[in-house]
């Protein structure tokens, strides 16, 4: 009886008659989707429109707490009597992260850390990024999750912003080749990606209010267009709008970015979440097509309110309603799949292991220093030898069971440690992690000054060691950006390298630098010093066996740089834009560089950088010959062939990047953009292979602000073919007759502040 009546009442709450109740109720999967929705009451549908909440995830309408995975980023809520079953969303762009022992679970669920999407950028490898998202996201399948909240892939525009770490490259082109990949490899397990975060998510600092004041030719050539080629290429099942504003507008509740643009231009199919509490006017999100608020919760009385006294179209809320339960239907959780929770992570350390290798970049090998030639015994200075950054911090972090550090990968490989000099860093290491909180211990030594050494302590390894390596480490993570004093190296750290570099070229011994970062570091002030340096990046927890792996040459280095290195931090075009104005706390942020982004403007101004985009050495020699072009007018489509012999003495891989330089009689350009690249298998001494490029009409196109259109002016073309964008070994050209328009796309996103596109001509 008590049970009839409660029953009653929660019937009553959702505004469900008596006579709904013995007729027919549409179930997801079984009836029409329409029919399922016009089953609901208005605040099933409100409720459905967002998540559960943060941390105290609250089901409405008992109040009780639900966790599907302890460590889940948010849930969708669940309507039983509909069929609507909820969804885990988790994040993140370097692997899956949930807790690995939360209380009353009586196994492990540790996860794999894979390198950063910047050191998967440096790979150049799509089938590379592939595998790694298939890893990936199978771990997110047998884990139960339904959604990784990856790849995040806006633009490295300027190298202080706190997140570039887990974003890909200051190219768009390489975002959306490699993201594209990423998508594809997460998405063959079954599981959703969410492409974030959309759009021009570069700077963390007031990250929730900044606002972006960007050109249209800006946003569409750089910001944009990363997003519009994995949109198209790979159809991600989700996007997640940005916490930002751009050109006056937050982009969780901008029409014209997610209805026009991405859906009505870009023919997006799947469903828009917002970032965490992004954004601030719910109707405003309903009405621009951001389908569902994360993590929710807060937003429902006013988006009832609003329904109720029809600020709201019911109309709207039912096409969002659509989107989130068409995702719905294709989640592992819908489709009742009995996880494991057993993902294979030895195979995926493998994965993680070959990655992590690909995307070193080797920046520096003076006199063949590496691979190592007779090294038996390592003095490994700089606290990082002994405590790897295998990840950065915040989302993007990762619960894996252990990483190797470099002193321990050196010692499994059968090399001596010089054990004094890592008593000394154990010690410095042990101290400042019993003297943090017990909160911060994970990441205390990351972010600690390193340790001073003296003369004599630098100079009493020398004769222990046949070489001396010093690692240099950085971490960051997002609601936060890097100071310029991060960008820079410490005095301590220079001396470091100089004392060391001293003291080993004395005794005739090589020296090398280890870069263990995740974003770009001031190197010309202290490069001259040691013999070689390999960017190591953050490359999950195999890392430090990668790098023992390129140092002792069973694998030859064949990463390169997704972004420029600057000789100085002043040189970055936004340096003195960035983080916005005021500089203490932005309200604004203009983007007055606009297109020359990069390389896009150390080239177009001829202003040198420390090593340019597209740089990374090797420790074979390649030729490139015999360019041939399909034609030397342009129709429609072009194709590039060019020859890559590896000439010199060990097996390697080389990446081969297409440059274009186009007319630019009607409007200025970048004196070059990339338009192509690949990657050839491990070529053996002597041996060759045969790389094709292919050129679209957008790959011509500039945007034409003035009448929204992507043009492709008349004129002679020029293709070059290089080893980085300033190491060009061959051109070739082709004309194109006729100016063409290729698409024309809508007028929108105008700045509502004044930006003056910095151009060649205006320096
Ligand atoms: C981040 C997102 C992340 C979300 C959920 C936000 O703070 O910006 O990238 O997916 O939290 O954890």
């Amino acid at each position: 009886m008590k049970k009839t009546i409660l029953f009653s009442a929660f019937l009553a709450v959702f505004g469900i008659s008596s006579a709904q109740n013995t007729a027919h109720i549409p179930q997801l999967g079984k009836d029409k989707i329409d029919d399922v929705i016009a089953a609901m009451t208005l605040e099933e549908k409100v409720y459905l429109l967002m998540g559960l909440g943060e941390n105290n995830w609250l089901n409405p309408p008992t109040g009780e707490k639900t966790v599907i995975i302890a460590g889940e980023a948010g849930l969708t809520w669940a309507i039983p009597r509909l069929g609507i079953t909820p969804s885990v969303l988790t994040d993140g762009p370097a692997g899956l992260r949930i807790e690995s022992h939360p209380e009353g679970l009586n196994f492990t669920r540790y996860c794999t850390a894979f390198p950063t999407a910047t050191a998967l950028a440096s790979t150049w490898n799509p089938e590379m990024v592939e595998t790694v998202g298939k890893a990936m996201g199978n771990e997110v399948l047998e884990y139960g999750s339904d959604v990784l909240l990856a790849p995040a892939i806006n633009i490295h525009r300027n190298p202080l912003c706190g997140r570039n770490f887990e974003y890909y490259s200051e190219d768009p082109f390489v975002v959306g080749k490699l993201a594209s990949a990423m998508v594809r490899g997460l998405q063959s397990n079954g599981v959703g990606t969410s492409l974030k975060h959309f759009v021009a998510n570069n700077i963390e600092t007031n990250r929730n209010s900044i606002n972006e004041v960007i050109s249209q030719r800006a946003l569409r050539e750089i910001y944009l267009r990363g997003f519009e080629m994995v949109v198209k290429e790979a159809q991600p099942w989700t996007v997640m709008s940005s916490y930002n504003r751009v050109n006056g507008f937050y982009t969780s509740e901008n029409y014209d970015l997610l209805t026009t643009i991405l859906r009505d231009e870009w023919k997006f199919k799947g469903m828009v979440m917002s970032d965490w509490w992004g954004g601030k006017d719910a109707v405003a999100q309903m009405k621009a097509g951001n389908d569902l608020l994360m993590p929710g919760c807060t937003q429902r009385e006013e988006l009832l309110t609003a329904l109720k006294n029809k600020i709201i179209d019911i109309k709207v809320i039912d096409r969002n309603l659509k989107r989130i339960l068409t995702f719905i239907l294709k989640t592992p959780r819908f489709k009742g799949y009995a996880y494991s929770n057993k993902p294979d992570l030895k195979a995926h350390a493998l994965v993680s292991h070959n990655a992590a290798t690909e995307g070193m970049v080797l920046l520096k090998n003076d006199k063949n220093t590496l691979p190592f030639n007779n090294v038996k015994r390592v003095a490994l200075f700089g606290k990082t030898s002994y405590r790897f950054i295998a990840g950065g911090t915040g989302s993007g972090e990762v619960n894996y069971e252990s990483a190797s550090t470099i002193n321990e990968s050196f010692e499994s490989n059968g090399y001596k440690v010089a054990k004094p000099l890592e008593a000394i860093y154990k010690q410095f290491i042990d101290t400042i992690t019993q003297k943090a909180k017990p909160e911060n211990r994970k990441f205390v030594v990351d972010f600690h000054a390193e340790l001073p050494l003296s003369k004599e302590q630098i100079d009493s390894q020398v004769k222990n060691a046949d070489i001396g390596i010093i690692t240099i480490g950085r971490n960051a993570g997002e609601g936060s950006d890097r100071s310029v004093a991060d960008f820079s190296l410490t005095d301590t750290e220079k001396q470091l390298i100089r004392e060391v570099s001293e003291a080993f070229h004395a005794a005739n011994k090589k020296v090398v630098v280890v870069l263990n970062i995740g974003g770009v570091i001031a190197t010309s002030d202290w490069r001259d010093y040691p013999d070689a340096i390999l960017l190591a990046w953050q490359t999950g927890q195999e890392g430090a066996n990668a790098i023992v792996d390129i140092l002792k040459g069973k694998v030859n280095p064949s990463g390169k740089l997704p972004m420029s290195f600057p000789m100085s931090y002043s040189d970055v075009p936004s340096a003195k834009t960035f983080p916005g104005e005021p500089a203490d706390n932005p309200i604004n942020a203009v983007y007055n560089e606009g297109i020359y982004v990069g390389y896009r403007y150390y080239e177009t101004f001829k202003i040198p950088t420390a090593y340019e985009f597209g740089y990374g050495l090797s420790y074979t020699q390649f030729e490139y010959s015999n360019i041939r072009l399909s034609s030397k007018e342009f129709n429609n489509e072009l194709t590039i062939m060019v020859t890559v012999k590896n000439t010199g003495k060990k097996e390697g891989k080389e990446t081969v990047e297409l440059y274009l330089h186009a007319p630019n009689t009607e409007i200025e350009k970048p004196v070059q953009e990339l338009k192509g690249f690949a990657k050839t298998k491990l070529l053996k001494p002597g041996e060759s292979q045969e790389l094709s490029f292919t050129l679209d009409a957008r790959s011509l196109a500039s945007f034409w602000t003035n009448v929204s259109s992507w043009v492709a002016e008349k004129g002679h073309y020029e293709v070059r073919i290089g080893a980085s964008s300033k190491d060009i070994r061959l051109t070739a050209g082709f004309t194109l007759p006729q100016t063409m328009v290729v698409e024309k796309v809508h007028d929108v996103l105008y700045p509502n502040r004044p930006v003056t596109d910095l151009t060649p001509s205006t320096k």
